[in-house]
């Protein structure tokens, strides 16, 4: 899969699709990100690829219809090679948008293409505006004590290129985690430690965030919020490293680390 078109990375000029692409490009092979403007003829913007990154916007309206269709799509200019962007905990009912993976994870695995999936934990990154703030500070909508296996997304992207370019991974599925369980109070402590100054931790009452954040969000959008939220609240988000350190050859990278990179 050496340069040329590649893989094709679907999303792939967000913060994901970036990360995936740059990891493939650092591997010597070559990625068509794909977006909203290639969106109404995939067919057409896939011709020519061997592999497809199947990965849905943020917070789809219906993923499983726009996995089908990219599924459709592969199958048709003669793709064989998918590797599925999901999340970890798929089947998590009370958090839709994670429900809609887990009804995408089944479509993949009847698709009749050689796949792979992929489910990370969230991003470190995901928390990088309220550290760049001037004041920096963190405010969440759910106890900044729970845990996650919060995950650096260059490291995903790493092993999103290993997966697709290496042999042995066909019908394999892996939770990817970061090297330990951290809370949001963990990420502040090791923002302060990188920054020098105080990063306080507050947490933002669902009516506050509602007509504050909250409020310019699409109805549906705003709602599946509110319920990851309250799923954050009151299980976090666990995920182990096991699989992403056997895929890196290396421990993932911990909060400290990424923050030292990402704040510098
Ligand atoms: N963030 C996390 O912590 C996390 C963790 C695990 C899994 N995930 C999953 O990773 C995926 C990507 O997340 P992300 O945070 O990287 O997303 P992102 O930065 O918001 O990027 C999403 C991309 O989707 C494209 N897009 C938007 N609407 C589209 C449409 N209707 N048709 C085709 N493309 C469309 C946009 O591309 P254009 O602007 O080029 O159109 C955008 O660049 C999501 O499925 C998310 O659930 C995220």
């Amino acid at each position: 899969m050496a340069g040329g078109a590649g893989v094709a990375v679907l999303s792939g000029r967000g913060k994901t699709g970036r990360a995936v692409i740059s990891a493939l490009g650092r591997a010597g092979a070559g990625a068509r990100p794909l977006g909203r403007a290639e969106a109404a003829d995939l067919r057409t913007a896939m011709r020519g690829c061997e592999a497809l990154y199947l990965m849905a916007p943020n917070m789809s309206v219906d993923e499983p219809a726009f996995v089908d269709s990219a599924l459709r799509a592969a199958r048709e200019v003669g793709i064989r090679r998918v590797v599925h962007h999901s999340v970890a905990a798929p089947y998590a009912p009370r958090m839709p948008h994670h429900l809609g993976k887990a009804v995408a994870e089944d479509l993949v695995r009847r698709s009749g293409l050689d796949w792979t999936i992929l489910q990370p934990c969230a991003y470190v990154q995901n928390l990088l505006p309220g550290l760049r703030a001037d004041p920096p500070g963190l405010d969440v909508v759910y106890d900044p004590d729970r845990s996650f296996g919060l995950v650096d997304v260059e490291d995903v992207g790493e092993a999103a290129a290993t997966v697709l370019l290496r042999p042995g991974h066909i019908g394999a599925t892996y939770e990817l985690g970061g090297p330990e369980l951290v809370s949001v109070r963990d990420v502040a402590g090791a923002a302060e430690a990188v920054l020098g100054r105080p990063v306080p931790v507050r947490r933002t009452p669902v009516r506050e965030w509602s007509a504050g954040a909250g409020a310019g969000l699409d109805r549906r959008v705003h709602d599946w919020l509110l319920a990851m939220f309250a799923y954050y609240d009151r299980h976090g988000l666990p995920a182990g490293p096991g699989p992403l350190t056997a895929l890196l050859g290396r421990p993932p990278k911990g909060v400290r680390q990424i923050l030292g990179r990402e704040l510098a």
